[in-house]
């Protein structure tokens, strides 16, 4: 049976984390698992920043956003020279397993530290929800949560002023946070890389909401890298339509904050699930949520698995907010 296992954070920072590593620590102890804490993702791996999970108090971080045991983005792991590093750091600990939380750069390295004979298991932490296999991912609910909570903000201000709102948000290349921020929001127009518009096509649906049929206010939900330049966006509608437009980028704040409940609990029965898949001397296997259900399948599958497409979906959700 697996004696000592690590865990580490890699990638952007996702919230509820902590709590996946707080799940890990608590079940590897009980099966009589001695836990690891790698500081700093593969960077602190192959430059041995690992201590034993005994000397935390991980229960202070379950409702704690961002990664107690900090994490990187670290591109020299795609060197097989690295890797073997790594390898050896883990070996030197006497540590057969690591549990490694991040999004899909993160399962790549899972991946080729499995194929180099370290046991590996990979839960999807991050705040896009771009990982196929998984219905959800560790801080997609929490970073939705804040945005929707900024876009109501700024509805309040855009009603009272009348004004059309441009709200950029995070996804990477994935629409999934704009799609359920829009759903949430009653955005008037949501644009992702599935259905990107031109200016003049956007002017129109403007000139429309605002000037036709007399909406209070519009919010357009942006995904970011579609567009050079909101704040020059939001002029050139002003000036077109006569209807006062802003832009904000949420930015990182949408990375940050208290995980909510089901984030917490998503990420704990992810986590639980990672040791036991240890303690069946599994490897290679990507941790998801299926139907409710917590699955896992080969990390290689995981990566390959098609996105859902999101357009029918778009378009069905902006036909009910045009209302
Ligand atoms: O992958 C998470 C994410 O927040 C993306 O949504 C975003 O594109 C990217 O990370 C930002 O990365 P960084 O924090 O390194 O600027």
């Amino acid at each position: 049976m697996i004696k000592k296992i690590a865990i580490l954070t890699s990638g952007g920072d996702s919230q509820g984390m902590n709590c996946a590593v707080r799940a890990i620590v608590k079940s590897a102890k009980i099966y009589g698992i001695e836990p690891y804490l790698v500081y700093e993702g593969y960077k602190g791996l192959v430059e041995d920043l690992i201590v034993p999970a005994s000397e935390v108090k991980v229960d202070e971080y379950i409702n704690r956003g961002g990664t107690f045991i900090y994490s990187a983005r670290y591109i020299e792991f795609k060197q097989e020279e690295t890797r073997l590093k790594a390898k050896k750091v883990l070996e030197s600990h006497g540590i057969e397993a690591l549990v490694v939380i991040g999004g899909d750069g993160s399962y790549h390295g899972a991946q080729l530290l499995h194929k180099i004979g370290i046991k590996t298991i990979a839960l999807p932490g991050t705040i896009d929800n771009d990982i196929s296999s998984t219905d959800y991912t560790i801080g997609f609910d929490t970073a939705l949560t804040a945005i929707v909570d900024n876009v109501d903000r700024i509805r309040d201000t855009a009603r009272s002023h009348h004004r059309c709102m441009i709200v950029e948000v995070m996804g990477r290349y994935a629409g999934d946070l704009s799609l359920h921020s829009g759903i949430a929001t009653g955005a008037e127009l949501i644009i992702t890389s599935e259905n990107k518009i031109s200016l003049e096509e956007i002017i129109k649906v403007v000139d429309h909401q605002m000037n036709v049929i007399k909406k209070t206010s519009m919010i357009i939900i942006i995904a970011e890298h579609l567009y050079d330049n909101l704040d020059e966006m939001a002029k050139e509608i002003e000036v077109k339509t006569k209807v006062a437009t802003r832009a904000s980028i949420l930015a990182h704040l949408q990375r940050g904050g208290i995980p909510t409940a089901n984030e917490r609990v998503l990420s704990t029965r992810m986590g639980i699930k990672a040791v036991e898949l240890l303690l069946e001397n599994k490897s290679g296997l990507a941790i998801g949520i299926k139907e409710n259900l917590i699955t896992s399948l080969p990390i290689l599958e995981a990566l390959s698995q098609e996105r859902p497409k999101l357009i029918d979906e778009i378009i069905k959700i902006t036909k009910v907010n045009q209302q």
